[in-house]
């Protein structure tokens, strides 16, 4: 096969003239590139950006030949100057060890010893739902799913160790931190701007004051010598392989803050957009509610129960294929490279665009409709590896994959069990892609409780 084929270039023109609808949302200027060049091309930001919506470059990426691609300056410098260094900003030999160590703590299993802790956390949530259903009020899906995956990542890391204060004050942080980062990766011919204004110190001391929250935490969490059985409980107790030994409180406050940083905002689009999608399908509610009828009735899910609720995990599914919280990733080439005999330069940025793989016609019939039947065992060994990757791929494939869908089952069971949504009608309900995919103004919602 030819490798030296060259990835189609749009011009600068063509960018120049979209440029700033594509610094609010990228996303239909990628997707109509995607259609017009047939799955691959390339755009020339300072760095050479290589787009593609094909699964066998997403493949060759993140899987097959992950080796010869590493995280990009956006994660490990940008990210991780606010995060510190860890899972989800290091490369090669240093990020291998401390994927080793940390993994087993996020096995199914593992994770068993959570469910309670996130079901107490949804409980406050119920007690919020009947109150907005008693006074009918009208509220945005999106800030609650928010603070509840803040609250339950935040528990199921520090469980009684964190206060509300505490969670509250951590919680802010990382939201300014978040929406700074948008900010330099979206705009980096500001970075001057962004030093001079002393936007980035501002950002780092507020990065600081996390950590010192975090570090008081882990501190005196050694001290006590009390178990906890929750996230941190696993982290302080993991030991390398090779020494024996286990990490220093500054790896240790690095992993924490990463898992919060990881582990909410996901989980919380997902949730928003699945209610959005649910108060649009009441057919896909009732098969919800015919399956907690069948395994559960009216009492709480448990961990066992969990497998069996094979349709709201395939709901959950169907919403992040049309709404992917990540949707799209990017690496850096290490050395020359070739992709479907295409020539993919050193130094290149590779952008796996999940976003644009879970719409492509190539793969899923009618991809705008909401049909969760795409994700039964039998739908699902049909398709080509690679067309559905929410949680990305290959040896960096999320690890909190498992720890996401249960979570997501638990607050999505929990809540059907109790309450309709409905959605306010005559919103504008449009994407926002930041660092995760947001519904740009919100989704305005009403609850109902079922048996009022
Ligand atoms: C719906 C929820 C979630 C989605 C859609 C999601 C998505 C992803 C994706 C796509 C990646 C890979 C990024 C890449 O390859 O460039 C990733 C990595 C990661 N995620 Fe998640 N995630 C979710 C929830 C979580 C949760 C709950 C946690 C922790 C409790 C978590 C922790 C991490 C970490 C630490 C990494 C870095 C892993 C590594 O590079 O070794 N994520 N996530």
């Amino acid at each position: 096969m030819e490798t030296n084929k060259q990835v189609p270039k749009l011009s600068n023109f063509a960018l120049l003239k979209r440029m700033l609808k594509f610094v609010d949302n990228p996303i239909p200027f990628l997707l109509e590139n995607a259609e017009k060049y047939n799955g691959i091309y390339s755009m020339n930001l300072g760095v050479l950006n290589i787009v593609s919506t094909n699964h066998e470059f997403a493949q060759h990426v993140l899987q097959k030949k992950n080796k010869n691609y590493k995280k990009s300056y956006v994660q490990t410098d940008t990210l991780g100057q606010y995060v510190g260094k860890g899972l989800l900003t290091a490369n090669g030999d240093y990020w291998l060890r401390q994927r080793r160590l940390i993994q087993p703590g996020f096995h199914r299993e593992k994770l068993a010893a959570l469910v309670d802790i996130m079901l107490d956390e949804v409980d406050d949530y119920i007690l919020k739902f009947e109150q907005f259903a008693k006074e009918k009020k009208v509220f945005d899906i999106c800030p609650l799913m928010t603070e509840l995956t803040f609250r339950i990542v935040s528990k199921s890391l520090f469980s009684t160790g964190i206060s509300d204060a505490e969670m509250e004050r951590l919680g802010n942080d990382i939201t300014e931190i978040q929406e700074f980062l948008v900010k330099q990766i979206r705009q980096p011919y500001l970075e001057y701007w962004f030093r001079l204004s002393g936007q980035i110190k501002h950002t780092l001391k507020t990065s600081k004051s996390a950590r010192n929250l975090i570090g008081g935490i882990i501190t005196g969490r050694k001290s006590s010598g009390e178990e906890h059985n929750d996230l941190l409980d696993m982290l302080i107790a993991s030991r390398y392989e090779d020494t024996g030994e286990g990490m220093t409180d500054e790896q240790l406050l690095d992993e924490s803050l990463i898992i919060f940083l990881a582990g909410h905002e996901t989980s919380a689009n997902a949730m928003a957009w699945t209610w959005y999608l649910l108060s649009q399908h009441p057919d896909a509610v009732q098969k919800i509610r015919d399956e907690i009828k069948e395994h559960l009735g009216e009492r709480k899910p448990t961990f066992a129960d969990l497998p069996k609720m094979q349709y709201t995990m395939q709901v959950i599914q169907e919403s992040m294929r049309i709404y992917p919280p990540a949707w799209l990733t990017d690496r850096e080439t290490i050395e020359d490279d070739a992709i479907n005999g295409y020539h993919i330069p050193k130094g290149a940025l590779v952008l796996p665009f999940i976003y644009g793989i879970h719409h492509s016609e190539k793969y899923w019939d009618k991809p705008e409709e909401f049909r969760p039947e795409r994700f039964t065992k039998e739908a699902q060994k049909q398709r080509p590896a690679y067309t559905y990757l929410p949680f990305g791929g290959g040896p960096r494939l999320c690890i909190g994959n498992n720890f996401a869908m249960m979570e997501m089952q638990l607050i999505v069971i929990c809540l059907i069990q109790r309450f309709n949504f409905k959605t306010i009608e005559g919103q504008n309900i449009e994407l926002l892609p930041l660092v995760t995919l947001r519904p740009a103004e919100g989704i305005k919602m009403q609850v109902t409780t079922i048996n009022p």
